[in-house]
């Protein structure tokens, strides 16, 4: 019983953690991105360093996702993300926690 109770501890604090680079892989986010290498767009730890204290962050990131931004870091625009709004919340979550 008490085994059972870690196990699902574990998975607990683990999953969430995990979902989201799956979640970016999927919406296919790494062809441009990388956690910690510039690629076509900043890398997302670049992008959590930039924001970080920011209360708006969030927000200011999901945005971005679903409409798209350009200007911000380079020449080379981001066209808006097909994910739905929930999944680009996540998403940016995720990127202000690297
Ligand atoms: C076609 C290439 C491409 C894809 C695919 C892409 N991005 Fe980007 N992304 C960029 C570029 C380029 C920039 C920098 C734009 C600029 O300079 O304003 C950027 C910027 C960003 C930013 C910074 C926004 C800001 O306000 O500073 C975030 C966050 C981001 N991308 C997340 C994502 C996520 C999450 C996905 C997947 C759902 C994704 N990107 C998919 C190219 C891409």
């Amino acid at each position: 019983m008490k085994k059972l109770f870690i196990l699902c501890m574990l998975a607990l604090t683990t999953l969430p953690a995990q979902a989201s680079p799956e979640l970016a892989a999927k919406s296919k986010c790494m062809t441009c991105h990388q956690v910690d290498r510039k690629v076509l767009g900043p890398s997302f730890k670049e992008i959590a360093a930039r924001f970080k204290g920011q209360k708006t962050a969030q927000t200011t990131l999901a945005a971005g996702i679903s409409k798209g931004v350009k200007g911000k870091w380079g020449k080379i625009p981001m066209p808006p993300q097909k994910v739905s709004a929930a999944d680009a919340q996540a998403l940016a979550k995720w990127i202000l926690t690297l």
